[in-house]
């Protein structure tokens, strides 16, 4: 029933309401205006898409905790990129899966490993796609841990550094624009800085994951290129989640050690830490939408209990609106397609 308004009774200019003068509902009153009025927009171009390089040819695995998401072959994910690029996606992040581990993680620096030959493809298909590589040791090892570990399973920060570097030169060298290390051993910006200056790739740029929080979040990623940790967890290196001042002090020392980006990571859950990342930084800030909160949408929105279209557009606009100038997405494509149809 439509409200009456009862004739005998005041008007609101006669009412008590005339003290209220502000009114938010101005400029929400129809879409164009609230379009007009936004504060934040997403962008496909903020997006980076991530992809899992296996070896091999038409290979298409599927990673069941990540529906929709596929372990790749060079020329499939050659295809895949193309098809993201069409639909507006400008990056791709690769993480190597490799044939075969040993301690050391050795294969991380193959120049024939999955991610190397993967990065030589999609640089040769799509030139001005912008391609990163994650460095990290934590797919490569037989112990799942993201460094060289002693005989007591302690993680051996400085020898790893090394060994970091010789991958990410190896990245590099393949034709990677962005070198991303995850591993969160101190000091792993400064040496890959220096490595790949060494060999002359001064213009290769870094994506350093900076606040990298030891997180639940991880799970499927770790199904993904089979990196759980075989003992122990990864509490001694990635950060406490309590901790939000830390969170500045890993930034401000990976940009001092040369970091062209800063990133956070998971997104959803650490809002604060982006907001606070970004003030205080002058580098573009990255957030990483992690694995765990890409399958908790698909999860529930199979069972049709949440929008997903609506859900995933809200949590972008949020990572995006928290400072987050580049977002690491599962959802890049989707997300792309859904901007470009609205
Ligand atoms: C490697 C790495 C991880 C992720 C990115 N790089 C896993 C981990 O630290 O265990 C997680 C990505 C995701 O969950 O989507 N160290």
């Amino acid at each position: 029933m439509p409200f009456k308004r009862d004739p005998s009774r005041q008007t609101v200019g006669e009412r008590a309401t005339s003290w209220l003068i502000q009114r938010p509902r101005r400029l929400r009153a129809t879409a164009t205006l609230r379009e007009m009025v936004a504060e934040t927009r997403l962008d496909a171009r903020q997006f980076i898409y991530p992809l899992f390089a296996v070896s091999g040819q038409g290979r298409c695995e599927e990673i069941e905790a990540l529906p929709g998401q596929c372990r790749r072959s060079p020329d499939l994910l050659v295809r895949e990129a193309e098809e993201a690029w069409r639909e507006g996606v400008r990056a791709v992040l690769i993480f190597g899966a490799p044939d075969s581990k040993d301690p050391e993680g050795r294969e991380a620096a193959n120049p024939a490993g999955s991610a190397q030959v993967a990065v030589r493809e999609l640089k040769r298909a799509l030139p001005e796609l912008v391609v990163m590589t994650d460095v990290c040791l934590c797919a490569y090892t037989t112990h799942g841990h993201c460094g060289i570990v002693d005989e007591n399973g302690a993680i051996l920060n400085d020898p790893t550094l090394e060994v970091l570097a010789d991958a990410a030169v190896s990245h590099a060298e393949a034709g990677a624009d962005v070198v991303a290390p995850s591993d969160m051993m101190d000091g792993r910006v400064g040496a890959i800085r220096r490595a790949l200056d060494g060999v002359g790739l001064t213009d290769t740029a870094i994506m350093a994951y900076s606040a990298k929080y030891a997180s639940a979040f991880y799970g499927p990623f770790r199904e993904a290129v089979d990196s759980a940790p075989q003992f122990g967890d990864r509490r001694s290196h990635q950060m406490a989640i309590s901790n939000r001042r830390e969170a500045l002090r890993e930034a401000r020392l990976d940009a001092e050690e040369g970091a062209d980006i800063v990133m956070v990571k998971p997104a959803l859950s650490y809002l604060d830490i982006i907001a606070d990342v970004r003030a205080a930084l002058d580098r573009p800030v990255a957030a990483y939408n992690v694995s765990g909160e890409y399958a908790m949408v698909k999860a529930t929105a199979a069972r049709g209990w949440v929008d997903e279209k609506a859900v995933t557009l809200e949590i972008l606009t949020s990572i995006a609106r928290a400072g987050a100038d580049l977002i690491l997405t599962y959802h890049a494509r989707d997300a792309a397609r859904w901007l470009r149809e609205q």
